[in-house]
């Protein structure tokens, strides 16, 4: 799938955010507590201030997260960059909102074109993070992304790299979503942890790997979310979900709990410059 496609996804009016964020909670509050993100990111504050690049920055939701943990007098300015207009400009609205963030420059563009969006001598940042966002992005094109990222950090600045590993619940679903070839044009596969390794091998890159492991849950009587979690999960409004997926849905019900369990395995990849 392309930028393309998520940019058409995730500017939808319609996307009920909300009921969504419910659901993948979890992975952002795990990230926010179990990562000493104070510790790492005091030592690179010049003037108790974080240079940040937030790739595919989407709605803000992580930072939510993150500025609860932060109890210091840190100020971290966000420069972001999503291919979603409505997202950019709601990322816009929530920065302002908490207590560590300020907004930086905002950049609409793809991923895949950073090495031709931004100038290296012109940027460098401490923190670079592209949480959740390596996933609708051309696999082909990520060497080049990723070696100009490393180049955009500042000295002892840090990529983070938060991303879905091969055996996630997300995964599983969207390769059955693409293995059945419901559209016409050709289904690419989502970017995943196992794909960066690869790149970062390749570019001998120094990193280190922290992995989180949770379940999305949702009531079985909880019908309609279960729906758009579906949906959200393949970027497809058109499929009738649960008939879709009925071969494989009872895998991921617990009878006890009453509840549907998709496990993920989400990584956080550290990498330095
Ligand atoms: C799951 S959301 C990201 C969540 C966000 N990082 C956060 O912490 O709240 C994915 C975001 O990446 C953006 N995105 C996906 N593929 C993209 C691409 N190829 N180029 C630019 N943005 C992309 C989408 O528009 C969306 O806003």
């Amino acid at each position: 799938m392309t930028g393309q496609t998520a940019k058409s996804y995730y500017d939808q009016e319609a996307w009920d955010v909300k009921s969504w964020v419910d659901v993948i909670a979890i992975e952002y509050k795990k990230l926010s507590t179990k990562y000493p993100f104070k510790k790492v990111f005091q030592p690179l504050a010049t003037d108790n201030t974080i240079r940040l690049l937030d790739v595919g920055c989407g709605t803000a939701i992580f930072p939510g997260y993150l500025d609860r943990v932060l109890d210091s007098e840190l100020k971290i300015v966000s420069d972001l960059l999503d291919i979603s207009e409505a997202s950019l400009k709601e990322a816009s609205t929530v920065l302002t909102q908490l207590t560590h963030f300020e907004v930086g420059k905002v950049h609409q563009g793809l991923i895949e074109e950073i090495p031709g969006i931004f100038n290296l001598s012109d940027e460098s940042y401490d923190i670079i993070w592209a949480i959740h966002s390596f996933t609708t992005v051309d696999i082909d094109r990520m060497p080049k992304v990723y070696s100009h990222l490393i180049k955009m950090l500042a000295k002892d600045g840090l990529l983070l790299v938060y991303q879905l590993a091969r055996e996630s619940t997300y995964q599983v679903l969207h390769r059955y979503y693409r293995s059945k070839q419901v559209k016409s044009d050709k289904l690419t596969a989502y970017m995943e942890f196992e794909d960066s390794i690869q790149i970062l091998d390749q570019l001998a890159a120094r990193y280190s790997v922290q992995s989180f492991n949770f379940s999305h849950k949702i009531e079985e009587s909880r019908t309609d979310l279960l729906k758009k979690y579906l949906k959200k999960v393949i970027l497809d409004d058109q499929v009738e979900v649960l008939e879709f997926f009925s071969p494989i849905l009872p895998k991921f019900y617990v009878p006890k709990e009453k509840q549907y369990r998709f496990p993920q395995t989400v990584n956080l990849l550290t990498i330095k410059k």
